[in-house]
């Protein structure tokens, strides 16, 4: 590979694809690729899709979900031990004594804290924990926007139904009403609190496409939307002064005598001593899964995703929903290795990028719902064998990025997507000038905790906001709802948290519901030395997984 000729970013063979895009580029300029029909769709996604792949999923054999069908990475996780034994926590020894414990110090985690302190809890009875610092997640790394209509001819029912029809109506239609309905005043609450929206000549919000929507929703601080709110939030968190641990993990939820959530164990990351915490509610914002590299897929997602929540949850018998479903974003960076796996993100194609395979030809709507884009990549990629491979054996698509320049006028690209710009840059590659080799990327938990329209899930005390939990978007997310869910239950699970807080009185603490576990896996005969849950991922001695996709193989 070290003989390999570079010409700005691309070795030379990869160069005689680009020309083939390039000679295509005033053909296709005016060409229209047709949407698929529903059917097609389906047709795609069962043959295509990650999700539908033999093999790849199994029934889980005990909990609340026991019989329904668990990606084998999760359902490892779900069946592992414990990774607390009650004898080794001093339950009688509180270190932490609050009325609300947050876990989790991503953007549900912020909304929530400030909107239960909004709700009348002061800020030294809210404490949020984090294994990473405060803001590490994902959601300081969204880049392309969140959809909210709050405009004319939009409306809330319109996004409704484009959410449900994206969800392929396996969707909680009461969550997704809230979604839609409260979006409008998340995205006036941001801008109170300083978030700087890309606007207009005339200060109007500037909306976007986004895959599978039926109008122009997405607002979007250029293509660092999640780090521009993450911003706000977390000032907003450090001026309130709310309570905030940091580098500090919960390994198991503790329950009352009474069967309430009652706070949570914690461990010290750099200490590795347990710690106790107490609170009277207690909310999961702990994220999604992506670290679990469902499939071995390369993943957008940071370093404390992991699935905490899923597993801490089950634990105390709270009930998960559509966990069969992962959502693999189309456009993750297939070259050049160092990003493989990174979020390019759909705004790209919103913007007008066509996606074309190696002869320069598209072969799909560029703005598919996402598991379909998705599937379309993986067909053109794996059956029609018309990728570009890699210098290190990935398959890619090209995304034309240079199209938005010609559509939109030079310098669009630099203006609006100025850190994707940065990144390529730095590897020689020009996108403005050049196409950006993509295939889809590990990005989205679908379903998780089961929550109603308050925030709660199941079990008394305990509610959750965030990727964590699930019934929202059904079995796909469109983009630019993962934020707004955030922003959305994140406000709902702090209001009503705060409230059950007043009411709450608690029981003895105790850690009984571990014993059970153990008990139900002992009766179930599952015999396995894993632990969870996870906390970081472990790489050591692994293959890199971004080389080893051979998902229709
Ligand atoms: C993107 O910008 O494409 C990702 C945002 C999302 O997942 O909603």
């Amino acid at each position: 590979m070290s003989s390999l000729k570079m010409i700005e970013g691309y070795p030379e063979y990869m160069r005689k694809s680009i020309e083939l895009v390039e000679r295509t580029r005033p053909r296709r300029m005016r060409e229209v690729y047709r949407r698929l029909s529903l059917e097609e769709r389906e047709e795609l996604l069962r043959k295509y899709h990650p999700d539908y792949k033999p093999g790849t999923k199994r029934p889980l054999r005990i909990g609340p979900n026991r019989g329904d069908e668990a990606p084998h990475e999760l359902a490892d996780l779900l069946e592992a031990h414990p990774l607390v034994k009650p004898i080794d926590v001093d339950l009688s020894k509180i270190d932490i004594d609050t009325d609300l414990l947050i876990i989790g110090g991503g953007g549900a985690g912020l909304v929530a804290a400030l909107w239960a302190n909004q709700e009348g809890l002061p800020p030294d009875r809210i404490t949020i924990v984090t294994k990473l610092r405060l803001g590490d997640s994902n959601s300081v790394m969204s880049q392309g926007g969140v959809q909210a209509a709050d405009r004319p001819p939009d409306s809330p029912v319109r996004h409704f139904l484009d959410v449900m029809g994206g969800g392929h109506f396996a969707n909680k239609p009461e969550l997704v009403k809230a979604l839609t309905m409260d979006a409008p005043l998340m995205i006036k609450w941001l801008e109170e609190l300083g978030l700087m929206f890309d606007k207009d000549e005339e200060g109007n919000m500037v909306e976007d496409w986004g895959g599978g929507t039926s109008i122009r929703r997405m607002h979007a601080c250029k293509d660092y939307t999640g780090m521009e709110i993450v911003r706000v939030l977390r000032d907003e968190v450090r001026n309130r002064e709310i309570n905030v641990v940091e580098f500090t993990s919960a390994v198991e939820l503790i329950k009352d005598d009474l069967g309430h959530v009652a706070g949570a164990v914690l461990v010290n990351m750099e200490s590795e001593q347990y710690m106790v915490a107490r609170a009277k509610a207690t909310i999961l914002a702990t994220g999604g899964y992506g670290r679990l590299h469902i499939q071995g897929f390369p993943t957008t997602n940071h370093y404390g995703a992991t699935a905490d929540g899923l597993v801490l949850a089950y634990h105390v018998g709270a009930r998960l929903t559509d966990i069969e479903t992962a959502q693999y974003h189309p456009t993750g960076a297939a070259y050049p290795e160092q990003i493989v796996g990174l979020l390019i993100t759909e705004k790209v194609r919103g913007l007008g990028a066509q996606v074309v395979n190696k002869h320069g030809e598209q072969f799909v709507f560029p703005l598919e719902p996402r598991d379909v884009e998705a599937s379309a990549f993986i067909r053109e990629c794996w059956e029609r064998n018309n990728g570009v491979i890699t210098p290190t054996g990935m398959r890619g698509v090209w995304l034309d990025s240079p199209m938005i320049e010609i559509i939109r006028g030079e310098g669009t690209i630099q203006r609006r997507l100025p850190a994707m710009y940065r990144m390529y840059k730095r590897f020689g590659i020009d996108m403005a000038k050049d196409p950006i080799l993509v295939f889809p990327t590990l990005h989205y938990q679908n379903g998780g905790v089961a929550i109603n329209d308050r925030g709660q899930t199941d079990i008394p005390g305990l509610f959750a906001a965030g990727e964590v939990e699930g019934g929202v978007h059904g079995k796909n997310r469109l983009m630019g709802n993962s934020i707004l869910d955030y922003l959305v239950f994140g406000r709902r699970a702090g209001i009503n948290a705060a409230r059950y807080v007043k009411k709450a009185n608690l029981g003895r603490l105790t850690l009984n519901h571990v014993d059970e576990y153990e008990k139900m896996l002992r009766e179930a005969g599952i015999e396995t030395d894993r632990k969870a849950p996870m906390i970081l991922p472990d790489y050591r001695g692994k293959e890199v997984l971004a080389r080893k996709i051979d998902i229709f193989k």
